[in-house]
């Protein structure tokens, strides 16, 4: 994507050839500020105090992770740590654990002097792979926004509600549920996006809306509680979002509040769909509610809030009593039966294991 100008990807190998350099997000929208990662220590820092975030970004930053910490080690012994460490960094988005087995894998049967290289080389083509996959999602996507077009009249544009940031910035490139709609708009598609703000980090206010606005996408960002009474009132054609996690039933882990966005969307008779890039399918799990890790953040993301001065600086102010207790449920699982379909790279799929087994065959498991 570009920004002002210039083509950026959400990661990238720094001129040194050794570190790698990522975008704040914390600081996002009021600021662009690159960060430079050195070893798996301040990878796993990066992930975890969502400097980057977003689930391809951050199986992409784990990778790299490991690259950088296999460069200072080589050994069993260290790789088995830094492989802990990054894995510990956030229990949700499948991605994460996904790329390092990856890594990990490929660099193990190597001698240690080879295996920095090849980590390098597997994160670099984990990151290629995903830009790849993202497009694909956004050209099967391109084709369910061109059908509700055609079944609407009049030159009203089609509306698309989404939820949290599953842009270009939650992956390598593109994004997953934006990339549908970044293609629409660029094949002359009147496409009109309500953004979720996204309590409590605002993903949605901050880094969907920067997005959308870069690439010039008309959007209205509206509070999280709006969704259900646009749906009600026939604004919204389509709800469109990402996911951390999916299980191979179908059932998806996404930021919080996607559950009542699609609850809203099956009264109102809005099609739910889901991007979802395959490292993000959890095959070894069926049931999303009991078995996917919900992670806890810390109170203060509920009680405090972060915005820009009138001087500029970035500034967080608390905006509940004193001594307040908050819980902050980072995500929430959206039974299958509730996702009218699942967007991946090979084409668009009911939310079940026969819908996703027919388009990943080399997951059927032989009947024992
Ligand atoms: O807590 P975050 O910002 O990492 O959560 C991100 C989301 O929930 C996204 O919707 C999800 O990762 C899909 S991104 C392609």
């Amino acid at each position: 994507m570009k920004i002002h100008g210039q083509q950026y990807r959400s990661i990238w190998l720094a001129d040194d050839g050794r570190s790698v350099q990522i975008i704040d997000q914390t600081r996002l929208p009021h600021d662009f500020s690159i960060m430079t990662l050195r070893d798996a220590q301040s990878a796993a820092r990066a992930i975890r105090e969502m400097w980057v975030r977003g689930a391809p970004l951050i199986g992409a930053t784990a990778a790299y992770g490991m690259a950088l910490g296999v460069y200072n080690d080589p050994s069993d012994q260290a790789i088995a740590g830094y492989q802990e460490l990054l894995l510990m960094a956030r229990p949700t988005a499948v991605n994460l654990r996904w790329a390092l087995e990856r890594v990990v894998g490929r660099i193990m049967p190597l001698p240690k002097e080879q295996r920095a290289a090849a980590a390098y080389a597997e994160a670099a083509v984990i990151c290629d792979e995903d830009v790849a996959i993202n497009s694909a999602i956004g050209n099967h996507g391109l084709e369910l926004i061109k059908g509700i077009r055609r079944n609407k009249s009049g030159k009203e544009p089609v509306r698309i509600l989404t939820h949290c940031n599953a842009g270009w910035l939650a992956t390598v490139d593109w994004g997953t549920a934006l990339a549908p709609i970044y293609k629409a708009h660029d094949a002359g598609i009147h496409v009109q996006v309500w953004v979720d703000e996204t309590r409590p980090r605002n993903q949605g206010a901050t880094l969907t809306a920067w997005e959308l606005g870069a690439h010039g996408v008309p959007f209205d960002l509206v509070v999280d509680n709006a969704g259900g009474h646009l749906m009600q009132h026939g604004a919204v054609d389509l709800c469109l979002v990402g996911t951390d996690r999916t299980t191979k039933r179908g059932d998806v882990c996404n930021k919080i509040g996607t559950y009542l966005k699609a609850l809203a969307a099956q009264d109102n008779h809005v099609p739910f769909y889901v991007a979802l890039p395959s490292p993000t399918i959890d095959w070894q799990i069926d049931d999303g509610l009991q078995e996917i890790p919900i992670e806890e953040r810390g109170p203060e993301e509920v009680t405090h809030i972060q915005g820009k001065a009138s001087d500029g600086q970035l500034l967080k102010v608390q905006i509940s009593p004193d001594n307040t207790t908050a819980r902050n449920p980072a995500f929430d699982v959206t039974p299958a039966t509730l996702v009218t379909g699942l967007i991946t790279e090979r084409g668009i799929c009911e939310a079940s294991e026969d819908g996703l087994v027919a388009l990943f065959p080399e997951h059927t498991h032989p009947a024992v």
